[in-house]
C-alpha cells in the first residue's frame, strides 16, 4: 500500500469496534443514500444498473444495499476489511463482489457503473493531484448520466458563504502556516475583510 494510506495501521481489533459503533447509523444513512441517488424502486429497476461503493469499508453500506436488491461492487484498500465484508455477505446470502484496489486507479474499463459513491468522509486523504484524479478515475467509470455522490465534511463549504452574507467583502483561506490550502491541510485558516 502506498505510505499515504490512512489505513495502514489497521489491526484486526480496530474491526471488532468499527462495525458495531457503526451499525446504529447505517441503517438511517442508507435511507439518506438512497434519497440522494434516487429512489430505491429506479435503482434496482434499471437493467443492468451497478453501483460502485468506493472504499467500502466492511461493506457496511454496500451489504444494506445489496439486501435490497441493489447489484453492488466495493472496492477498498484494506484486506482486513474486505475479509470482514465478503464474511458478511456469505453468511446473509448476499451477492456483493468486493475488491482489493486503490481508489485513485480503479481496476475497471471506463462506463462500468451506474452510480458512485463515497461514504463517510472517504474521500479527501491524498494530496490535491491524487484527490483529483480519484475524482477523475470515478467519472471515467461512470457511464454516461450516472451519478457520484460523496458524503464529507460541509464547513469549508459553508463558511465562505456566511461569511459574505455577515457583510465581510473578501474570504481567503490559508494553512495553518499561512500557505495555500491543500487537501491536506487538515485545519485552515480564514481570512475575512470588510
Ligand atoms: C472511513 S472508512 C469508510 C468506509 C465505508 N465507506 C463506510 O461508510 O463504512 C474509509 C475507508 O477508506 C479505505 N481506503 C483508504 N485508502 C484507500 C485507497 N487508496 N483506496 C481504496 N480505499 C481506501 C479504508 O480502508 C477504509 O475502509
Amino acid at each position: 500500500m502506498a505510505a499515504s494510506h490512512p489505513c495502514r495501521h489497521v489491526r484486526a481489533q480496530h474491526l471488532g469496534f468499527a462495525p458495531q459503533s457503526l451499525s446504529h447509523i447505517a441503517a438511517s444513512e442508507l435511507l439518506v443514500l438512497l434519497r440522494c441517488l434516487g429512489s430505491l424502486v429506479d435503482l434496482i429497476a434499471e437493467r443492468g444498473s451497478d453501483l460502485l461503493d468506493l472504499a467500502c469499508g466492511h461493506g457496511r453500506i454496500a451489504k444494506r444495499l445489496a439486501a435490497r436488491g441493489v447489484r453492488v461492487t466495493g472496492l477498498d484498500a484494506t484486506a482486513l476489511f474486505l475479509d470482514r465484508a465478503r464474511a458478511q455477505a456469505a453468511a446473509a446470502g448476499l451477492e456483493v463482489e468486493y475488491v482489493q484496489g486503490d481508489m485513485r486507479s480503479l481496476p475497471w474499463p471506463e462506463r462500468s457503473f451506474d452510480r458512485v459513491i463515497s461514504w463517510f468522509t472517504s474521500f479527501g486523504y491524498f494530496a490535491d493531484d491524487e484527490n483529483r484524479r480519484v475524482l477523475r478515475e470515478a467519472c471515467r467509470v461512470l457511464r454516461p448520466g450516472g451519478t457520484l455522490l460523496i458524503e464529507t465534511n460541509n464547513l469549508a463549504e459553508l463558511l465562505p458563504r456566511w461569511l459574505l452574507d455577515a457583510g465581510f467583502a473578501t474570504v481567503d483561506f490559508h494553512d495553518r502556516e499561512g500557505e495555500p490550502l491543500t487537501a491536506l491541510s487538515g485545519r485552515m485558516i480564514a481570512i475575512a475583510r470588510r
